[in-house]
């Protein structure tokens, strides 16, 4: 009878073990939808966080909505890009919705590793940085093999992606630290959510993204550091120019003044999210079928985006 009794409790413990990881990650997508849709409390990020925020790749698309919403919740900003006369017109638009503040811009391309680091780190130096949005990120032209994809892009996406993230927080996590208050913002990628088949690398960059901040997380929340994790799925900007489809705005390819508006409103009270309540039901729905499975409707999506772009291409040349 012992023996009986000890063979179901080996059985349900493993059971338990087995449904766990599951388990939480549906109940925690959830949570994140129900947060998203009712808890409309602002955060005061300015008090909370630190009066500066640095936003990398800040002049279009994501970075350059969620500098805006950084702006009209009086966050003195610091804009980073690759191009001086967009950062300085991208100033100019914002200064006109919040002129109380002020507007740093530095001109850095992060495909250049640690050059662009000699450019930022000095005008880093002597300003105490509450937020930094790692949003900065660089996808392939259009769905590809890896094999075709040109070996300058591949070390562009891994320099931006990856570099980029890492080596702006190491450049502010000590300061944060010593004040014991600051927020660093990771912009992910649903991509991230299993492997994906023509989008390998940018997918695996992403997945490295989360990882980093999840152990970043265990190693300075103690320091009153916030680590907040972003995967949106799609969002209508440059980014996704190979697809017609992804040009037009809907409830579930926002505009990125939407996916904006809905992220920074998360900011400090979940550590991880897609950061916009329709694309956490997607997730949620996402999450259910095996990671294999995910795999293999990730590569369909890509071979069908693939002819999208194809067709797009040669409707052109005919034009
Ligand atoms: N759009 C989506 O569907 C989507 C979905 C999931 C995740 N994301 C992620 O969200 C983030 C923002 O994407 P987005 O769609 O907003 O991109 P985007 O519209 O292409 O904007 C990219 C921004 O980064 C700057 N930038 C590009 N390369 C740079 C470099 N080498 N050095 C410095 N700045 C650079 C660009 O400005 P300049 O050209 O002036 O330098 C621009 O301001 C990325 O991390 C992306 O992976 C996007």
């Amino acid at each position: 009878m012992l023996l009986f009794i000890a063979f179901w409790l080996l059985v349900s413990l493993i059971a338990f073990w087995i449904l766990l990881e599951p388990v939480t990650k549906v109940l925690h997508t959830l949570w994140e939808i129900i947060i998203q849709i009712y808890d409309k409390k602002p955060v005061d990020l300015r008090t909370k966080f630190g009066e500066w925020a640095v936003v990398t790749g800040s002049t279009d698309g994501i970075g350059k909505a969620y500098a805006k919403e950084l702006a009209i919740r009086n966050m003195n900003l610091i804009l980073i890009s690759r191009n001086l006369e967009k950062l300085k017109s991208t100033k100019q638009e914002i200064l006109l919705i919040n002129p109380k503040i002020e507007i740093k811009v530095i001109a850095a391309d992060f495909t250049e590793g640690e050059n662009a680091f000699l450019k930022i780190r000095p005008q880093l130096q002597d300003i105490s940085i509450g937020i930094l949005v790692n949003n900065v990120g660089k996808q392939y032209e259009y769905p590809m093999y890896v094999g075709e994809v040109p070996e300058m892009e591949l070390w562009d996406i891994i320099n931006v992606n990856v570099g980029a993230t890492t080596l702006m927080t190491r450049l502010v996590i000590g300061q944060m630290q010593e004040r014991r208050r600051g927020a660093i913002v990771n912009v992910s990628s649903g991509s991230e959510f299993q492997p994906l088949p023509l989008m390998t690398v940018y997918a695996a960059t992403k997945a490295y993204v989360k990882n980093f901040s999840d152990a970043l997380r265990a190693e300075y929340s103690r320091y009153g550091i916030t680590i907040h994790h972003l995967s949106p799925l799609f969002v209508n900007t440059k980014m996704n120019a190979f697809s017609h489809r992804l040009q037009i705005s809907s409830v579930f390819v926002p505009d990125a003044t939407t996916y904006a508006r809905n992220a920074i409103a998360i900011l400090g009270k979940m550590d991880s999210s897609t950061g916009y309540w329709a694309h956490s039901i997607q997730k949620f729905i996402t999450l259910m079928p095996p990671v294999w499975f995910r795999t293999r409707i990730g590569q369909m999506i890509n071979e069908n985006l693939r002819q999208e772009y194809f067709q797009q291409k040669e409707q052109k040349k005919l034009l």
